[in-house]
């Protein structure tokens, strides 16, 4: 198969349409990061309808953007989240509706910023290194939880108010 020199990949789109590379200056800080990547996430998943490969870009974009520990989404499936889209470290695959960070997200909603791990209660360690984390709720038309985003970072108290911010609006394009 053959590519043209403009195309990274192998993309249905005109070269025009597509965003292939993450243009981030990481010379101001994480709001300024977030705010020079939503456009790009928004121009990204408006053009496509796939969820999957929705929640694969945003977390391989979260990814590239912050070098998170982990990344990744765990998806409403029946009674339970199931693991989705990830960047990072292998991952525990099922968790029950209010077991956990990401059960209790679910559960609650809302979003939940843990500065220490170790002091939440029922904390499912996937990873050793995880030290902090936050989980979104993303919802889907019928405003239902319909998974969760959910960021481990290998230091302590990592997650502002502005990851929560920028997270909960990323996670809207995700309806
Ligand atoms: N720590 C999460 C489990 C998922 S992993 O971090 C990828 C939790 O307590 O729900």
């Amino acid at each position: 198969m053959s590519s043209s020199p403009t195309e990274a990949c192998s993309c249905r789109r005109t070269p025009s349409q597509m965003a292939e590379v993450l243009r981030i200056d990481g010379q101001h800080g994480r709001a300024s990061m977030y705010a020079q990547l939503f456009p790009q996430l928004q121009a990204m998943l408006t053009n496509e309808n796939d969820l999957i490969a929705n929640l694969a870009n945003v977390s391989a974009s979260l990814k590239e953007a912050f070098n998170f520990h982990w990344v990744g989404f765990y998806r409403v499936v029946d009674a339970e989240l199931v693991l989705g889209p990830f960047q990072g470290p292998v991952a525990c695959t099922r968790i029950a509706r209010g077991r956990g960070v990401c059960g209790s997200a679910w559960q609650r909603g809302a979003t939940i910023v843990v500065p220490d791990v170790d002091l939440f209660p029922g904390h499912i360690a996937c990873s050793s290194l995880s030290r902090s984390e936050i989980v979104v709720p993303y919802f889907n038309r019928q405003d239902d939880v319909a998974g969760v985003l959910d960021i481990d970072s290998d230091r302590l108290d990592d997650f502002s108010s502005i990851d929560q911010f920028w997270l909960e609006k990323i996670t809207t394009l995700l309806r």
